[in-house]
């Protein structure tokens, strides 16, 4: 069997592959569309990155298609209905990477409450003249009010990092989460009382046609002028252009971001800007995790090609269909 892999990723994954075809995009850039297009023609798996748009165009040049294993949890760079209509079965990597993305956020909210990219910046700039009763002051954490924005796998865990800070928790999402309301005593609330009470937001949503720009500007103006919006989920989610205004007004205090509406551009801005933290999605970089993630998905293509169903996949209807 021929499989595609857009970018080299981590040995594990590879090795598992060993006795098929095995061809990777070795550019440092996302593969050019119309070379995927070439090297999908006559692929029986692919495993694009999350930046990889795998359309049913792109279904459409890769008429031996089986399996499309994402690189990532996050799968709104496949267009599952084209998949599901072909008969191409989709899988992501969940779970692994649960641990590392919530870990990414506290670090985000920790470095925006205390400003350490503006200290770091600061202090290797040759500043630091001694010590200031009034020199980079930031925000506390324990006793305050967290607001977290989708409540699965990584949105829990992410609350549960809290239980050190003696937090109040508030969570968003369509479904209640028993976890958080028995181990954090959390409330589940609607949006906008949320963005109104939370001292620290952050967001743990999927992209989908619901949730793009769920934080627009009317939400951003319901938060605390000391308050801190973190995003390791989707760029998207949030408006970013209402973003800059909201932290230039003063809406909030800070931002820390992973993501970003437009990737790789990050709006201007934001570089002039000292109270935003920017991270160049790197939520599930572990070198543990990139681990896994390279293993699940060469699994997933292993088990499709062995006509089994793999416990990863995003749409299970194309299995009954195809059987
Ligand atoms: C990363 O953003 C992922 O979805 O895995
Ligand atoms: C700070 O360094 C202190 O000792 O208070």
């Amino acid at each position: 069997m021929k499989i595609y892999v857009t970018r080299r990723i981590p040995d594990a994954g590879i090795k598992l592959l060993e006795g098929h075809e095995v061809d990777v995009y070795e550019g440092s850039t996302p593969i050019p569309r119309k070379l995927l297009a070439e090297k999908v023609a006559d692929a029986d798996a692919l495993i694009p990155l999350l930046s990889d748009q795998i359309d049913a165009e792109l279904m459409e040049a890769a008429p031996k298609l089986k399996v499309i294993a994402n690189y990532a949890v996050g799968y709104d760079n496949v267009d599952i209905d084209a998949a599901t209509k072909r008969g191409i079965v989709v899988t992501n990597t969940p779970d692994v990477l649960t641990d590392a993305t919530a870990e990414l956020a506290w670090a985000l909210l920790f470095a925006a409450a205390r400003r350490i990219g503006e200290a770091e910046r600061f202090t290797r700039a040759g500043r630091f003249s001694g010590w200031g009763p009034m020199l980079l002051l930031g925000q506390g954490i324990r006793g305050k009010t967290l607001g977290v924005i989708g409540a699965g796998r990584i949105g829990t865990r992410f609350a549960l990092g809290s239980r050190g800070f003696e937090m109040k928790v508030f969570y968003y999402d369509q479904e209640r989460n028993e976890t958080l309301e028995q181990e954090l005593g959390a409330k589940k609330v609607d949006i906008s009382y949320l963005m109104h009470e939370a001292d620290f937001v952050s967001i743990h949503l999927p992209l989908t046609q619901e949730t793009k720009h769920l934080i627009d500007a009317h939400q951003l103006f319901r938060m605390k002028p000391t308050a801190v919006l973190i995003n390791t989920s989707r760029g998207p989610i949030v408006d970013e252009k209402a973003l800059v205004a909201a932290l230039r007004a003063g809406k909030l205090a800070v931002a820390g971001l992973d993501v970003y509406e437009r990737e790789p551009d990050i709006s201007a801005e934001f570089f002039e800007m000292e109270n935003v933290v920017l991270a160049p999605h790197i939520g599930s970089a572990t070198h543990q995790t990139r681990g896994a993630m390279a293993e699940l998905c060469a699994y997933a293509v292993l088990k499709v090609f062995g006509g089994e169903m793999p416990s990863n996949i995003v749409n299970r209807e194309v299995w009954s269909k195809r059987r």
